[in-house]
């Protein structure tokens, strides 16, 4: 029996080859399937309907051609080199496959075929590694929906499409759930450059792909991480230490009650550990936490769109008292606890508000406040040095309309960028403020409905510029 061995240690030419898998020249599916509706099937449907424009090489022995591709007998037989090999077999066969594929000399193997670790077949897992690691091919999987890269409009899984468009990469443990986030990146307008599910990570594990996106990957500014556990913590905390300064990244950990412990433990064969150990070591990390799965995306697009926050003068600008209070408790709760708006700004934020606003620290434009105040007290804000950034708060009135306050906002954000302060908005209304509150997004202003995910995101720039502040800015 073969005894192997998660990652041994942070391997360069895994970190080098991942391009292959990302933005690969050509794509092998092998057990591609002439049956619509199987998953070997529904691989190559996704290449294609995906946009890919690379070659697609179907390999099924039985077939002749499938979706009108040439189908090949076995990969060894295609007459051109192969960057990819996406594995669809069903788990006897896929040693052989792997066998295949290394005397082919592909350069990456994704294999989504279930029935390995994560059912004890640890042996035939072990061993399809030993061969991978011999040949110094990257092997991501098993137990895989695939990959998803926008930059070379991938769609190498299962996933029905692409994410929406940005610079987030999502890297999860578990596969299904990475289907149905793929569906909200287009709901709510989070931007991802790739989606890899590493199911029993038995080769690649969190680390190499860290490393790949902080330093290979000009598609990509953040990471977001679904996590249930690694038994490779040290080579994690490494590898985030090595990427924080030019990735910031932020992991959901699951698994910390009794019984989830247990759940991780059938899903993916991972030790779900303490809540104490892995914060201990995410500190360590320089590793961002969310709380739950709408925080890792609410953190993660800030991060993505947004300069870090420089220093912990927040200014809440907001046409609703509520919203402000909400706004106030929530900044003490994600570690940036509002202070008083500095004494000249808050004369100068008075041309914004009636007699009876306030401009107090959340500064109260009232009710009356339309689009022009609104872009007046958020540059006058974002340009007085003593700010670190601004959040923007918009109740829908009958006197406003959410998209022309929206434009406003986009617009202050260009004075954000100029000033390279942290601008985020946070839209509370209906159908049509959240219309505009997606423009926003797409504008690449973070948006949310309710103040506690806008200060939590802005909490999360915050983290990442303290974290800045310790190991130093990029130059
Ligand atoms: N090389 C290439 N293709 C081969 C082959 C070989 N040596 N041997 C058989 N095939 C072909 C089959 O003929 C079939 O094509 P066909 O439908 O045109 O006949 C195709 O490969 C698939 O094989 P099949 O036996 O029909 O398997 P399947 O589609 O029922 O199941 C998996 C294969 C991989 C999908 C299944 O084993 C599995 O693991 N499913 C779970 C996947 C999953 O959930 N992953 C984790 C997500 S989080």
């Amino acid at each position: 029996m073969v005894i192997i061995v998660k990652i041994p240690e942070i391997r360069e030419y895994v970190i080098e080859k991942l391009e292959y898998i990302f933005n690969p020249r050509s794509v092998a599916v092998i057990g591609a399937s002439r049956t619509p509706g199987k998953i070997g099937h529904e691989v190559v449907k996704n290449l294609l309907e995906g946009g890919y424009k690379g070659k697609i090489y179907p390999i099924n022995p039985k077939a002749e051609e499938i979706l009108g591709l040439k189908c090949y007998p076995n990969i060894k037989e295609v007459p051109d080199e192969v960057d990819l090999a996406v594995v669809v077999v069903p788990a006897p066969i896929v040693k052989q496959v792997i066998k295949d594929c290394a005397e082919k000399k592909v350069k990456g193997i994704v294999v989504i075929t279930s029935g390995f670790s994560e059912v004890g077949n640890r042996e035939e897992e072990d061993e399809i590694v030993k061969i991978c690691r011999e040949h110094q091919i990257p092997l991501i999987g098993p137990n895989v929906v695939g990959v998803l890269a926008n930059k070379s409009k991938l769609n190498a899984s299962f996933a029905p499409d692409l994410p929406y468009a940005g610079k987030i990469a999502l890297i999860s443990q578990s596969g299904a759930l990475i289907i149905g986030l793929i569906g909200w990146t287009w709901l709510h307008r989070v931007g991802l450059s790739t989606v890899v599910s590493i199911g029993n990570k038995a080769d690649v594990d969190f680390s190499e792909l860290i490393i790949y996106f902080a330093e290979k990957d000009p598609a990509t500014n953040c990471a977001a991480i679904y996590m249930e556990g690694t038994d490779a913590g040290r080579e994690f905390v490494e590898a985030c230490r090595r990427a924080a300064k030019k990735l910031p990244i932020v992991v959901l950990k699951a698994g910390f009650s009794k019984r989830g412990e247990l759940a991780t433990m059938s899903h993916t064969g991972s030790m779900a550990g303490s809540a104490r150990i892995y914060g201990a070591a995410f500190k360590q990390a320089y590793v961002i936490q969310a709380k739950n799965l709408e925080d890792l995306y609410d953190r993660a697009l800030a991060l993505s769109l947004q300069p870090p926050l420089k220093n912990d003068l927040v200014l809440v600008i907001t046409n609703g008292g509520g919203a402000g209070v909400l706004a106030t408790d929530a900044a003490e709760k994600y570690g940036i606890p509002l202070q008083d708006t500095p004494k000249d700004l808050a004369e100068a934020l008075k041309k914004y508000m009636p007699p009876f606003g306030s401009t107090k620290n959340p500064v109260d434009l009232t009710g009356m406040a339309n689009e022009a105040w609104y872009y007046g007290a958020v540059t006058e804000a974002l340009k007085h040095p003593e700010v670190g950034g601004v959040v923007v708060i918009y109740c829908h009135t009958a006197i406003t309309e959410p998209m022309k306050i929206a434009e406003k906002i986009a617009e202050a954000g260009k004075v954000a960028k100029e000033m390279n302060k942290p601008l985020i908005a946070c839209m509370i209304g209906g159908e049509e403020v959240e219309k505009a509150s997606n423009w926003l997004k797409e504008q690449g202003i973070p948006s949310y409905p309710i103040p506690d995910r806008a200060m939590s995101a802005m909490g999360a720039l915050r983290e990442y510029g303290r974290i800045l502040e310790r190991i130093g800015y990029e130059k």
